[in-house]
């Protein structure tokens, strides 16, 4: 298995260009199935999970050309229904599939996802959801199946805001008969991106990116061209290798305002940030040691759990005491005990951690457990004395494009070593 090997203590300096959001181009891609005609969509990151996403709409029957960051995708016509477990189980995002499948074809059969490393993830809220438009659902060896004639709007409330739940069903809703509303959805910047590629197609959507969407349903769906917005826990991962490694960079082709809340909780540590339109300049080599500061998760525009592992990550090394409290996610601390092995000092509390900054840490072999515990290893290893090796990069490979490079082109020891 491959491995990436940091020799730390370098600062980092220069440009690095953000490539498309993961989380966006997977509900786009899977939303292609929704209606007929050529989907062109750009700026797809090249990672391992996009590649899933097109296997698993090449096995349903689509018509799928990947040209570098671009894919060419038809579904005239579909030849399967069912999303099998040998893929549902690499990839989570499958699960999104569902709502366009049983939407435009009647019918879905789609692998349970099982758990996972950052603790349980039902689906629950995907499949009252698709319930109450009408769908009849059930649970059978393994498989959710989904079947309803067409699809009928009705009013939705969600318990908690589901992002992969909110698209599921936006996208079923886009095709059904009448008008949904659902409530308290999440608002994050890919439910956006993907209501603006839907309604590039003919959707009639409101309200996303705000916790009402409301959604009229139409008969059919066209095709339609699409650019994927940039990637905000890349961008925010290469700003906190700048800050660990007390260095100055800009993170280019971004969105700051997507980066907010990352970047204030950067601000109240220490780090001078400068914003541009597409573009946010980072330094913290003109200052000692950061500032440790508090951080919880919660959903956009709120602190992203996705971001976690790496603010951890950062406070290991900041001044003074700092508690990043999770509240998305049940146990998403499984990166805790790797950073320990490299003297980080850091108790876990329940559902926070309590992290007591020290000068150094120190490089050794750790092994990743999910893809943003993947990227918070390696930005401990960029900021640690000597060399550390991250094993099991199949996580990081999931969802970075390109990293070692990117962050060599920023000065950074790092490598793949092929096993
Ligand atoms: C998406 C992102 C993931 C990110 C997460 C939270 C994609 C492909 N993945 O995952 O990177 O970490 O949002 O920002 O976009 N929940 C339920 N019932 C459900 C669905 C969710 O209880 O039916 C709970 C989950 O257990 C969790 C919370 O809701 O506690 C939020 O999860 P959710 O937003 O659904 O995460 P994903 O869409 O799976």
């Amino acid at each position: 298995m491959d491995k990436i090997v940091i020799s730390g203590g370098h600062v980092l300096q220069g440009e690095v260009q953000v490539s498309g959001a993961k989380n966006s181009a997977l509900p786009i891609l899977a939303s292609t199935i929704l209606g007929g005609g050529e989907c062109v969509i750009s700026n797809i990151p090249r990672v391992v999970d996009v590649v899933t996403m097109g296997k698993l709409l090449g096995i349903l029957g689509a018509d799928v050309h990947h040209e570098g960051n671009r894919a060419v995708i038809k579904a005239d016509v579909i030849r399967s229904t069912q999303a099998p477990y040998e893929l549902v189980k690499t990839m989570r995002a499958s699960v999104l599939v569902l709502g366009p499948l049983v939407a435009r074809w009647g019918e879905a059969v789609v692998s349970l996802p099982g758990g996972c490393a950052i603790g349980s993830r039902p689906v629950n809220l995907h499949l009252a959801g698709l319930a109450k438009l009408g769908a009849e659902v059930s649970i059978e060896h393994g498989y959710i199946r989904a079947k309803a004639k067409r699809l009928k709007g009705a009013p939705i409330y969600c318990d908690v805001p589901t992002v992969t739940g909110t698209e599921n069903l936006m996208m079923a809703a886009s095709l059904a008969q009448g008008t949904t509303v659902i409530e308290n959805a999440a608002k994050e910047p890919e439910i956006v991106d993907l209501a603006n590629f839907l309604v590039k197609r003919g959707a009639r959507i409101a309200g996303a990116g705000t916790d009402v969407i409301t959604i009229e349903g139409v008969r059919e769906l066209r095709g339609s061209d699409h650019e994927v917005i940039p990637d905000r826990i890349e961008a925010g991962t290469y700003v906190v290798a700048g800050a660990i490694t007390k260095g100055s960079i800009s993170v280019n082709r971004c969105r700051p305002e997507h980066l907010e809340p990352l970047l204030n909780k950067l601000g109240e540590a220490g780090v001078s940030i400068r914003v541009e339109k597409e573009r946010v300049h980072i330094d913290a080599s003109k200052r000692g040691r950061l500032k440790g500061v508090d951080v919880r998760t919660l959903p956009f525009p709120g602190f992203p759990t996705d971001m976690q592992a790496q603010m951890v990550a950062l406070m290991s090394v900041a001044e003074g005491t700092s508690i990043i409290t999770e509240t998305v996610f049940e146990s998403r601390f499984m990166h805790v005990e790797e950073l320990r092995r490299m003297g980080a000092d850091i108790r876990v509390e329940g559902n926070r951690v309590v992290i007591t900054g020290h000068e150094r840490l120190a490089g050794a072999p750790v092994m990743a457990s999910d893809l943003r515990a993947s990227a918070g290893l390696i930005l401990a290893g960029l900021a640690a004395e000597g060399t550390t090796d991250v094993l099991r990069v199949y996580h990081l490979d999931r969802g970075y494009e390109r990293i070692e490079e990117k962050l060599r082109a920023l000065g950074a020891v790092i490598d793949r070593q092929k096993g």
